[in-house]
């Protein structure tokens, strides 16, 4: 059946984008990346709940977008992540999108990495994300849609020596193997799982590596775009997985990168 000019069915770029009346889940919203993610996904109209450890962080971001909901969450924790699901099906119905965001670096050299260290960064970057997708999979009604967006790293597609991490390289290819396989998984539960690839980004997270005028210089040597990225330039990226305008994506690797894989 083609679609013709002027059928009502045809959606208009605004519509595509516009995520009134649904529900997020934004882990590691209290800085960075995550802070901006919220922001553009209650901005576009969803009530977001805004999860993280540093609540202050939290109830400040609420105070800037009335459909914010700050939840204190530890995401390595299980009674925290139920905690965070189940808070949105209680007050809100539904959980339509969720984006596992939280996440740290380990030591740089692999020497220097214990197994207790090593263990903890996969608890946090990998397996949290995986637990709170199953559990919220699990809530979600039958006939209902979703879309769960996992953020890697371009450190889990290429090695980004001398700079790196051995659990934190693990956690972010395993992020994209995982993010393929619930998408196989879920596909015809109507539940799409995509992955967003960001490159160098100035956070809390890199601050050792922009605020050194050498690694800085090293960031924008290599990246095609000659800069690191601007905090919210991967929200476009999450907006679009979030909503209908990628209805038909799943399983995929969204980079924002600036062109640093592309070399
Ligand atoms: N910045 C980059 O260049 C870059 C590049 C590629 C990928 N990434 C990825 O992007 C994501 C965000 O990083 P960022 O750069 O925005 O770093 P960031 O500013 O340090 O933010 C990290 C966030 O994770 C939260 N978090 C850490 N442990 C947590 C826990 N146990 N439970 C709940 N939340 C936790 C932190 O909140 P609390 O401390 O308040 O809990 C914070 O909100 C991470 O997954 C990171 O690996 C970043």
């Amino acid at each position: 059946m083609s679609t013709q000019p002027g059928d009502p069915d045809i959606a208009t770029p605004a519509s595509l984008f516009d995520l009134s009346g649904r529900v997020a889940v934004v882990t590691g919203a209290s800085s960075g990346l995550g802070l901006g993610f919220a922001r553009a996904l209650a901005g576009a109209g969803a009530t977001v709940y805004a999860a993280a450890r540093r609540v202050d962080r939290l109830t400040e971001l609420a105070r800037t977008d009335s459909r914010i909901v700050p939840v204190p969450c530890d995401v390595t924790r299980d009674a925290d992540r139920t905690a965070l699901v189940d808070r949105c099906y209680a007050e809100s119905g539904r959980l339509d999108v969720l984006v596992n965001n939280a996440g740290r670096p380990g030591p740089p050299q692999a020497e220097q990495e214990t197994d207790a260290e090593f263990h903890a960064i996969l608890e946090l970057n990998l397996l949290a994300g995986f637990h709170l997708a199953t559990y919220a999979a699990s809530r979600l009604p039958e006939g209902a849609h979703a879309s769960y967006i996992n953020i890697s790293s371009v450190i889990g597609l290429v090695s980004t020596a001398p700079i790196g991490g051995a659990s934190y390289a693990a956690s972010k290819a395993g992020t994209l193997g995982l993010t393929r396989e619930l998408a196989g998984q879920w596909g015809r539960r109507g539940i799409r799982v995509n992955a967003v690839v960001p490159g160098w980004f100035d956070t809390e997270m890199t601050d050792g590596l922009f605020g050194n005028e050498k690694s800085a210089g090293w960031v924008r040597r290599n990246t095609m775009l000659g800069r690191g990225g601007r905090t919210g330039e991967v929200d476009g990226a999450v907006l679009f997985l979030a909503s209908d305008a990628s209805s038909y994506m799943t399983g995929q690797t969204l980079v924002v990168d600036g062109g640093w894989t592309a070399r």
